[in-house]
């Protein structure tokens, strides 16, 4: 098992199989070369599988892709069928996140592969709004993807929607509306200070308690997870009965770091305790010079005892992360 030195049982890891993206959302601002698995930087199919399997031995029990954008990266669905028979050593949940840009061709076979949970990211329903946070015109292939996932019977799809003020903070009842009478969860996410490009500001940010009301005195909801314990989002179902979820993740206003079971491998093979590390941990450069397994093991030990407690995002000790969330995995 894994303990961090604040008790902290360490069962979730995000995967970044790409830093690269299709997309260029202005509040992760990727870098915009296109992915080659010919990368020598990026871990191989191989190194991810065995790196997960050593995870998952130390008790991992949720694995989830992410990038930049997965779904770039050639033959995923082969990386998920390989990953999906760690199922059989104890992982419980292989899931991934995608901008659904390219997901609604390929949501059936990464099924059928093994994938378990999707979820998707859509910061707008307006095409001119859309466009204009992620420089991409494939609104519809996004709705079109939500439906791919529904049709392949994913159960909980959530979708993921970073609002940012003057930019889709007229948004937000439309986007609750979009999850009411579904079987989708829509996530109201705070900017935070991730962006390559530096731009973020307290004025950017919409305060979780400000999403809630404008919500609820539209849709009024009700709180289903009052102790919200190691899950990110405080989540709410329609008082009326509706179906469909809407979640809050107040990473800045009250961030979710007390009860963190996160730790994260970057798809250039780093391990990353935190989205706000400034420290990492070279699994990729251990396992290329002959590492062994208990190498790797201790490695990733000696990461998650020093996993900090939490980030200081407003506080004059802050400091920006080495990377932006495209390199780190979402
Ligand atoms: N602040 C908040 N959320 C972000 N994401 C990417 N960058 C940021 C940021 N600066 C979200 C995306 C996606 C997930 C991987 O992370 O919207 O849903
Ligand atoms: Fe791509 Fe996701 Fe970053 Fe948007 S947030 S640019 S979809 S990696």
């Amino acid at each position: 098992m894994l303990f961090d030195s604040f008790n902290r049982k360490i069962k979730d890891l995000r995967v970044s199989v790409t830093d690269r993206c299709n997309f260029r959302c202005f509040y992760c601002d990727p870098d915009p070369a296109p992915c080659t698995s010919s990368d020598p930087n990026l871990l191989t199919f191989d190194e991810i599988h065995f790196l997960c399997d050593v995870f998952v031995s130390l008790g991992i029990e949720k694995i989830r892709l992410t990038g930049g954008e997965p779904m770039v990266r050639k033959g995923l669905d082969l990386l998920v069928a390989e990953l999906s028979s760690l199922k059989r050593r104890g992982l419980q949940e292989l899931a991934m996140i995608t901008n659904g840009s390219n997901f609604a061709s390929k949501a059936a076979l990464l099924r059928s592969s093994g994938l378990d949970r999707v979820t998707l990211s859509l910061d707008s329903l307006k095409p001119g709004t859309f466009r204009s946070i992620t420089g991409s015109d494939k609104l519809s292939n996004v709705l079109d993807s939500i439906e791919a996932a529904r049709s392949a019977g994913y159960p909980y799809i959530k979708v993921n929607a970073v609002i940012v003020r003057g930019r889709n903070d007229d948004e937000i009842v439309d986007l609750a509306r979009f999850a009411r009478g579904s079987n989708l969860t829509v996530r109201f996410i705070e900017f935070m200070p991730l962006d390559s490009g530096r731009i973020w500001d307290r004025k950017h940010l919409v305060p979780a308690t400000e999403i809630r009301e404008t919500i609820n005195s539209a849709f009024p909801i009700v709180l289903i997870n009052p102790f919200r314990r190691g899950e990110t989002a405080w989540r709410y179902r329609f008082a009326d009965g509706t179906g469909g979820e809407i979640g809050l993740i107040a990473s800045v206003t009250n961030a979710f770091c007390g009860e963190c079971s996160r730790i994260r491998l970057t798809a250039d093979g780093q391990v990353r305790t935190c989205l706000f590390s400034t420290e990492e941990y070279d699994v990729r450069g251990l396992l290329r010079s002959g590492g062994s397994r208990s190498e790797v093991t201790e490695l990733i030990r000696f990461a998650v005892a020093r996993k900090k407690f939490g980030h200081t995002i407003g506080s004059s000790t802050f400091k920006n992360p080495s990377r932006s969330m495209s390199s780190i995995g979402g």
